[in-house]
């Protein structure tokens, strides 16, 4: 964070050259500067300098927020912006989007209000700004962070070109319940995957250098658990123990730290009791002492003005204070920061020393940005999906889709990669040729018309060899008039009603037209709007509808089915499991959605997608992950790979499910084959004094790992361990490695995983991470049921 700073100014004067007329345009209105330490190098210099010229009331206007665009949340709370803004009341604005409208508020901040301090405008954007990509939890299906990094960089250019230089995301929270609708916007349950993807989207949004025109800073959110909420009910309260806290959840959080986030955001929930904008265990000890972050802090969406219903003080007063006290810098939609915390300091309630502080973090996020020097955005031409855009696209995509089951037909073979034999392709269902739901959850400045559908691009394949039914709406009746009384108007102003045709008709249409064909597609999910995303939690995991019943009946006509699932969470898949041969989790693929789907049913690409997430086989076992804590009585199945022992009665298991994932964590296939060598480690032993002093690899893992197939394919090669024994419970298994590895039919190549302090640590019992003597169990495969297994012992 701090070389952000330093290197901020000077590359402002390159940008200055690189960026054309219009930022030389922004530099030449900005006032005449009076005081020479405000145009100081030293970006400390300058915050210290102006910070003593402002009022208190314009200090705190630096920590208040608004959106002046479309709500993201309950309630916009105040619409005199341009008079707020004009006063030095008003320091930053969210969903206010493109050059014009940014412009507006930065011309009252820079010219009207006293002091001239940009405005900084944030935004949520997720997973692309104008060209949306796959779902975050899609590409965290990847497996590939530089997928992820290169997603995060398109995002910048875009959105920096757009008016904004501040995004809200990455969304680094770990889901373990699927219930839980925003389980779309994280990289699902596991902290090493989610640490790496964590990491990859910080440095992609920031190119390590805030002041680049190519970069934006990020608020990585949603700090901290929120993905905990107990039964997976939006805004619900999380609990758990603070080993837990840290050893899973906040992993990924201090990752994005570490990678050098430049701001952060407070989440809605509460943790042990203590609601997570008001948490000085994790917003103050953890965030600032333990992990040295120097950005700021933004709450959520009204989550400061929350707190009240959160019951932590009787007034606004109380519960803002608690709030900036705590470590929320910033207030966005609450309204209390503004009405407040000026009173309160005043009375001497709040140190201003604390007001202080909180706008020198803010400031200095400004300078870094180059907002002083740079603050208005040049008018772009009109955006359009290009096609290097779209190529980045259906490449991201194809990456993403996780081939869950391919299994052969009698008299067919393996349904997938469809072949040329294949006469007629009956194409089945609601998201066949649903452009909208393609963008998935968090696609505010997408287009539906720049999407490619899969009945778009198979047409263009298959000319009048395939046949098409929609099969079915998204929505029943009966979820139509639940949802007609939930008001909503997301970011692209749809207020969206799922039409809800004559189910039993057009099913039937749709048997009949499998019935034509030699194989049926059929392409189901849930529809994003309603059932994905913030406020969207579910208890019915399954396609929503009549989807199922679509399925089962063209199943029944007998004519193989290959079904492509568009959701953004895992489903329960348990009947399709059971009875359909092939089926692809295709998540929201984004604009490219037709031709990467293409690309991976025809087998152009060979599909390498691993799932992020377990896929239940009933809602019941959630929240279901695959890095259990073992338990006494372990029962066959669970992945603690104890002795069998289904006789007995006794077992921490269900009596009427299995307790392990239809499809686990890790799991995907490909249309070759993989062989995993035995592993081995370069040290067998190593004392535990040497890990916990060097703190780097003590030992290297390294497997063979060959195609042994006909085709080229790419092999997501995982690394779990399990300690078998600390003095506190250690999950049955933990990824600690993964790699992407291609491999040429025939081709055999060894890959190697380091292990040391940050792979073999845990959390005791007094909070520090340590590491005891015992012995690792290692295994090397193709997603957490790996079997290719070897050990390392850690010694006195
Ligand atoms: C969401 C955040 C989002 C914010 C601003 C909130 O409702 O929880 O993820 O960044 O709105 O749009």
């Amino acid at each position: 964070m701090k070389t952000l700073f330093v290197r901020a100014f000077l590359l402002s004067l390159l940008i200055l050259l690189l960026a054309g007329p219009d930022w030389a345009l922004a530099t030449a209105q900005s006032r005449p500067v009076p005081n020479p330490q405000l145009a100081s190098r030293d970006v400390d210099v300058r915050v210290e300098a102006l910070l003593k010229e402002m009022t208190l009331e314009e200090k705190v206007g630096q920590l208040v927020q608004f959106s002046a665009g479309y709500a993201t949340g309950p309630g916009a709370s105040n619409l005199r912006y341009d008079e707020l803004v004009g006063k030095g009341q008003l320091g930053s604005m969210l969903n206010v989007v493109g050059a014009e409208a940014t412009n507006h508020y930065q011309h009252i901040a820079m010219e009207k209000s006293r002091l001239h301090i940009p405005i900084i405008f944030g935004l949520d954007v997720i997973h692309g700004h104008r060209t949306t990509f796959p779902i975050p939890l899609a590409i965290a299906a990847s497996w590939d962070p530089d997928a992820a990094k290169l997603v995060a960089h398109t995002s910048a250019v875009e959105a920096r070109a757009d008016g904004v230089p501040w995004v809200f995301s990455p969304m680094v929270d770990i889901a373990r319940d699927p219930r839980w609708g925003r389980i779309v916007e994280s990289n699902g349950e596991d902290p090493y995957l989610g640490s790496a993807m964590a990491r990859a989207w910080v440095n992609g949004f920031q190119q390590g250098d805030l002041s680049r025109p190519d970069s934006v800073a990020v608020s990585v959110k949603h700090f901290a658990a929120y993905g905990a909420a107990i039964a997976g009910r939006d805004y619900n309260a999380t609990d758990m123990s603070e080993i837990t806290l840290r050893q899973v959840y906040l992993e990924p959080y201090h990752a994005a730290v570490e990678a050098g986030a430049a701001t952060m955001m407070s989440s809605f929930n509460s943790i042990n009791g203590i609601p997570a904008s008001a948490n000085p265990l994790t917003l103050t000890q953890i965030l600032r002492k333990e992990w040295g972050f120097d950005g700021f802090v933004v709450s959520d969406w009204g989550a400061v003005s929350e707190l009240l219903n959160h019951s932590i003080g009787a007034d606004g007063a109380t519960v803002a204070r608690k709030a900036l006290e705590a470590g929320v810098d910033m207030d966005m939609e609450g309204n209390l920061y503004g009405t407040t915390i000026a009173g309160q300091v005043r009375s001497g309630k709040i140190p201003e020393g604390v007001v202080d502080e909180a706008v020198r973090r803010i400031l200095r996020v400004k300078y870094a940005l180059g907002l002083f020097d740079h603050p208005y955005t040049a008018q772009g031409p009109a955006y359009e999906a290009t096609p290097e855009r779209r190529a980045l696209a259906r490449k991201v995509a194809d990456e993403t889709m996780v081939l869950l089951k391919n299994d052969p037909v009698e008299g067919v073979g393996s349904l997938l990669p469809l072949t040329s034999k294949t006469k007629k392709v009956a194409l089945i269902g609601p998201m066949a040729d649903n452009a909208a739901e393609m963008l998935g959850a968090w696609s505010g400045q997408s287009n539906p018309k720049d999407v490619i559908t899969l009945k778009a691009e198979l047409a263009r394949r298959l000319g009048d060899r395939l046949l098409y039914a929609e099969g079915c709406g998204l929505l029943s009746g009966e979820d139509a008039n639940v949802l007609k009384h939930v008001s909503f108007t997301g970011p692209t102003g749809a207020d969206e009603h799922l039409p809800v045709p004559d189910d039993a008709k057009t099913i039937a249409e749709a048997v009949a037209t499998a019935q034509n064909a030699d194989i049926a597609i059929v392409a189901l999910g849930e529809p994003t709007n309603w059932m994905e995303g913030e406020a969207s939690s579910r208890v019915h995991l399954g396609f929503t509808g009549s989807q199922e019943k679509l399925l089962e009946a063209v199943a029944a006509t007998g004519k193989p089915v290959v079904l492509v699932v568009l959701a953004g969470r895992p489903l329960v898949l348990k009947w399709a499991g059971a009875h359909v041969p092939a089926i692809l989790e295709a998540w929201s693929p984004g604009i490219e959605a037709g031709p990467a789907l293409a690309d991976v049913l025809f087998g152009d690409v060979n599909p390498s997608g691993k799932l992020p997430a377990s896929l239940p086989r009933a809602v019941g076992q959630e929240p279901l992950y695959y890095a259990q804590l073992p338990t006494g009585r372990p029962a066959h199945g669970d992945l603690s790979h104890m002795p069998r022992n289904s006789e007995e009665k006794f077992l921490s298991r269900y009596m009427d499910e299995e307790n392990s994932a239809l499809f686990p964590f890790g799991w995907g296939l490909s249309y070759t084959r993989f062989r995993y060598a035995q592993p081995t480690v370069s040290r067998a032993e190593v004392p535990v004094g040497e890990i916990l002093a060097e703190h780097k690899p003590v030992t290297m893992v390294g497997v063979d790992v060959t195609n042994t197939g006909s085709v080229a394919g790419t092999e997501v090669v995982q690394l779990y361990i399990r300690n078998t024994v600390a003095s506190v419970e250690q999950p049955v298994r933990e990824l600690k490695g993964f790699t992407r590895v291609t491999l040429a039919p025939g081709e055999t190549k060894h890959v190697e995983f380091p292990l040391g302090f940050d792979e073999l640590s845990f959390y005791n019992v007094e909070i520090r991470r340590t590491v005891e003597p015992t012995t690792y169990t290692i295994w090397v495969g193709g997603s957490s049921l790996a079997t290719a297994g070897t050990s390392f012992k850690v010694v006195e």
